[in-house]
């Protein structure tokens, strides 16, 4: 693995040509994604600035240009109508002023009377690197292009960690004001998040207190990425906690995890109902965030980061990583948040090809088993063996993934098994495969599994077992991987 020195890692883009020769060398990969955004070079991780806007979804992700590490991020621009095919837009922010001299870090969008509001962190350090994190502010321009405030919204507060990021922007008309959740560190490392208000989008910000999650004054120490949706009159808060192992998540420290309840913007109080789920049981699903705007007050679209921090990907070797989730729309059904990708992935269907034990790089699986235990071996050798192994155990209603058996390992110290308990009998497995991902949706959206996979090219067959219905789609490519920069 290359080691980067922090000069090259905070490299300031003068020009495109620094990373043409990357653009054209990474574009010919095996594990390009087809139908997944992707980054244009070098490494993308958060989805940033979600939101419908004019007939247009606009979607940013954090970009470091340089290559598979995380260093100098800058938000990359892309654009859809139909939240499946995505255009480059080329750079959305680039971190070029005083207060984000070493990185525009995550953040959220919202559309108000035909503008589109961005707000994201500026990652200021000094030159001993110590770090000041700004809450700043930008506006979609005429021409398409993000233009920032040329001052920071408000600064970081002294009495919590520097850990103070990713303002997510949400409008209260109840109280007719917009807030700002802030993800947050307190000074005895847990992790929370801080809240803003202000009557106007880009003025007037006074900070209006810590959020209260009752039961939840200590989980994890430091709570990334925060968003909060109503679905259906249910609150969800969502949010990716750190430094901490949780239950089932083998030894991983970063999870993204998800309460439903009420948030009372009196108190700044969310009151959870039950405890604290997984979004995704996957190896690999971070800081999810949510559109902004979607205009339909019982779902939510979300899109999330495959990847995780901290981990390393086999890619690297070709100087890039990443990728975002499909999106996918959220619903509140008999109390219970259910998870199913956005009805136009369906378009991409190509063809139905005949379950015959071969797998294709890009393609959409449905499959049914019959009752009691079941296994779905994806990527597996021409013999069976190996792969990406999925068992139900029909008596505890669990699925187990096993990823071991894949000719390219990775992150095997964070744990290469997991588990995604259901709540009902597994009936139906909805799997996307691209290039380089997996995302796997158990009974109509009940819980979801996503996780990168790199088949070596003797790993394209896969076994189920018997009795088990098998349909199988070729999907068509949906994003434009051209050098837009
Ligand atoms: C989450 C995160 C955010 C931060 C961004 C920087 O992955 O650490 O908290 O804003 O990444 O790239």
């Amino acid at each position: 693995m290359k080691e980067w020195t922090r000069e090259e890692r905070y490299r300031e883009l003068k020009s495109p040509e620094e990373i043409r020769e990357l653009y054209e060398r990474i574009k010919t990969s095996v594990y390009r994604q087809t139908y997944h955004v992707q980054p244009v070079t070098g490494l993308s991780s958060d989805p940033n600035g979600f939101a419908l806007h004019q007939g247009k979804w606009h979607l940013c992700y954090q970009w470091c240009p340089w290559g598979a590490v995380h260093g100098l991020k800058y938000w990359y621009h892309v654009t859809s109508t139909d939240l499946m095919h995505w255009r480059n837009e080329g750079i959305g922010l680039q971190p070029d002023c005083e207060y984000d001299n070493r990185g525009t870090h995550s953040g959220s969008a919202i559309s108000v009377d035909g503008s589109l509001y961005f707000y994201y962190t500026g990652n200021h350090r000094d030159d001993n690197w110590v770090r000041t994190p700004y809450t700043c502010a930008a506006v979609l321009d005429g021409e398409g292009k993000l233009r920032k405030l040329p001052k920071p919204l408000f600064g970081p507060r002294d009495d919590y960690e520097e850990h103070q990021r990713d303002p997510k922007i949400v409008w209260n008309p109840e109280k007719q004001k917009y807030f700002i959740f802030i993800g947050a560190q307190t000074m005895d490392k847990r992790g929370t998040v801080l809240i803003y208000q202000s009557e106007k989008l880009l003025e007037g910000w006074s900070f209006a207190g810590e959020l209260s999650v009752p039961g939840y004054e200590k989980f994890g120490g430091m709570w990334e990425c925060p968003y909060i949706v109503n679905i259906s009159g249910t609150d969800v808060l969502i949010f990716s906690p750190q430094y901490t192992k949780l239950p089932g998540r083998a030894e991983s420290t970063n999870h993204n995890v998800y309460f439903l309840g009420k948030m009372d913007y009196d108190t700044l109080t969310f009151t959870p109902q039950g405890g604290y789920k997984y979004l995704d049981f996957g190896f690999d699903f971070y800081a999810a965030q949510g559109a902004a705007n979607v205009g339909d007050p019982d779902k939510a679209i979300l899109i999330s980061w495959i990847g995780l921090p901290d981990n390393h990907y086999p890619t690297e070797e070709e100087d890039w990583e990443g990728s975002m989730t499909l999106p996918r729309e959220l619903r509140i059904v008999d109390g219970k948040l259910v998870q199913t990708p956005v009805a136009a992935v369906e378009e991409l269907r190509e063809k139905e090809i005949p379950a015959d034990g071969t797998l294709p790089a890009a393609c959409e699986m449905e499959v049914c088993p019959k009752a009691g235990d079941f296994d779905l071996n994806l990527f597996t050798k021409a013999d069976g063996s190996g792969g990406f192994r999925l068992h139900y155990d029909g008596a505890k209603k669990v699925c187990t993934v096993d990823r071991t058996g894949m000719d390219k390992r990775f992150n095997q110290q964070v744990g290469e098994v997991l588990e995604m308990p259901l709540e009902q009998d597994l009936r139906k497995l909805r799997v996307f495969i691209d290039r380089s991902s997996v995302e796997i949706f158990a009974n109509d959206g009940e819980a979801t599994f996503t996780s990168h996979s790199y088949p070596t090219e003797r790993e394209f067959h896969y076994t189920v077992s018997a009795g088990a219905s098998v349909k199988i789609w070729t999907l068509k490519p949906s994003v434009t991987d051209d050098f837009v920069v």
